[in-house]
């Protein structure tokens, strides 16, 4: 399940209700889902996208997505750097953002227009739909690797336009885990 962290505020969530309220305040929609049949988090992408059929004919139908695929970021993608670099500055769509997450981990940190910048740590079983023109950018944790299913609105492909507002450079991609949080004895979980 994610952790959600508001740095500037010294706030950990960490149980699903409250995470999910938080995030809607804030325009992002959050869930868990579960395959209809048991997956392989390795298995071919055609597997995986027939095992969340049901939950991805669904969103289409909400969001009104076209296409979906699934995306392998790891140590063997090629210009890996390269790609981090362009995810890990704010900017922002003109279509909705939506993952559902595999295998992996990366965070996500969201910059509404009004309130603090949210850092969303997703991990297999997270779906996040960040909406259009929200600003964010996103980072992979430390073992650099992740696999997620894409939703589109259009056909052209995940095309950022940058903010260079700078605010990025402010927060660090800290990859917490859960099971520090819930381990913690600082009592700022809540
Ligand atoms: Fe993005």
């Amino acid at each position: 399940m994610a952790v959600v962290r508001i740095p500037e505020e010294n706030r950990t969530l960490a149980h699903r209700e409250a995470i999910t309220e938080y995030l809607a305040a804030c325009g992002i929609d959050y869930e868990r889902w579960q395959p209809n049949h048991s997956v392989a988090a390795d298995a071919p992408a055609e597997e995986v996208l027939s095992a969340y059929a049901k939950e991805i004919e669904e969103l289409k139908v909400r969001g009104g997505y076209v296409t979906a695929d699934v995306i392998d970021v790891n140590a063997r993608t090629p210009n890996l750097d390269a790609m981090l670099a362009k995810f890990s500055r704010e900017h922002w769509h003109s279509e909705d953002e939506v993952r559902f997450i595999i295998a992996g981990k990366g965070v996500f940190h969201i910059h509404p227009k009004a309130g603090s910048v949210v850092a969303i740590e997703v991990e297999a079983g997270d779906l996040i739909r960040v909406p259009r023109e929200t600003w964010h950018w996103f980072d992979l944790c430390s073992d650099r690797e992740i696999r997620a299913i894409r939703l589109f609105q259009e056909n052209v492909g995940w095309t950022p336009f940058y903010t260079e507002s700078g605010v990025d450079q402010s927060f660090e991609p800290l990859c917490l885990g859960l099971s520090y949080i819930q381990g913690s004895t600082s009592g700022s979980a809540t």
